[in-house]
């Protein structure tokens, strides 16, 4: 951890109006150096719509998004360029380009020559080429892609077009990424897999801002979580606040959330004593193959 944090992103008093809806409404958020934020909330929240304001997809309607300190302007290549990177809801890759080509496309801002002369190979592109392929893999192998380079992403599972999402924003060299909802579809393995590279992300040096349903991956990696309903913020805090205040229990979850902790273990109890009475007290835990906790 470092010892001094300071603001990555400012977000005041952002609000969204699409014509008579409010899909954000007064919204402030912090993120500081060195810090995994969660945005949780339900569905028609307002996440995705918050954070089309933070990377200038949508100007918003109110309020203001500073990235160290300095206004961001609403253009989403003006946001990458100052440093802010994301992944989106729904995959967006280029299916016919293989594994590398994705990553160096999301490289090309952080490369002099641009991507007009990377087309038409001027002169000094090859220099400029071979030290953003460098890059780009070592990308790659930070992901877990590297054996994948060469393919074709459409060719890809699932999980791995989320990965590679995730290294393509990475390119850009981010000082903030946020990732909306990046385990979603995955298999438990999978976002475990996630979970570590969150962290290793975080350890390098970006800070993360990431929405996401599973609660489980949330709070076992947030610094602190910020919840939204309908368009506002509901409270913010440490996942230990946020788990227990009863209003987000209430207005979010209503039910104890999947993957609660103990959850498991209490519906497997439930389910073996329905099958065989009481369980002799002593009596050895179920044998069922269980997922590690890792807590
Ligand atoms: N471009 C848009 N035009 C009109 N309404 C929108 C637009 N984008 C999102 N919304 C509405 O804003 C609300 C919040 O949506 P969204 O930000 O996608 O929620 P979440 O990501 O939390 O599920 C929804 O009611 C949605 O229909
Ligand atoms: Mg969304």
């Amino acid at each position: 951890m470092t010892t001094t944090t300071s603001p990555v992103l400012n977000a005041n008093g952002v609000t969204m109006r699409f014509g008579g809806l409010t899909a954000v409404r007064s919204v402030d958020l912090t993120v500081n150096s060195g810090e995994i934020v969660g945005l949780i909330g339900p569905n028609g929240a307002g996440k995705t719509t918050f954070f089309n304001c933070l990377t200038g997809l949508y100007v918003p309607t109110e309020g203001s998004v500073s990235y160290k300190g300095t206004v961001l302007p609403p253009k989403p290549h003006l946001v990458t360029q100052a440093g802010v990177a994301r992944t989106f809801q729904n995959i967006r890759l280029f299916a016919n380009m293989t594994v590398l080509e994705n990553v160096l496309v999301g490289r090309h801002t952080r490369t002099k020559e641009g991507l007009w002369s990377a087309l038409l190979r001027g002169p000094g592109f090859k220099r400029a080429e071979a030290a953003s392929k460098e890059r780009a893999m070592e990308l790659l192998e930070f992901t877990g892609l590297a054996h994948k380079a060469d393919h074709l992403s459409r060719n890809l599972p699932y999980g791995e077009q989320r990965k590679l999402e995730i290294a393509r924003a990475l390119a850009s060299d981010p000082g903030l990424l946020l990732l909306d909802e990046p385990t979603a579809g995955m298999n438990p393995q999978e976002t475990r897999a996630t979970e570590e590279l969150v962290f290793a992300i975080r350890d390098q040096g970006t800070a993360v801002l990431v929405i996401e349903h599973d609660m489980r991956f949330i709070f076992n990696l947030c610094d602190r979580v910020a919840v939204l309903v309908q368009g506002q913020k509901l409270i913010e805090g440490t996942p230990d606040v946020v788990q227990s205040d009863e209003r987000v229990i209430a207005a979010y979850i209503g039910t104890p959330f999947e993957g609660a902790p103990g959850q498991e273990e209490a519906a497997e109890v439930e389910a073996a004593e329905a099958q065989q009475g009481t369980r002799p007290s002593g009596a050895p835990k179920s044998t069922t193959a269980r997922t590690e906790d890792g807590q």
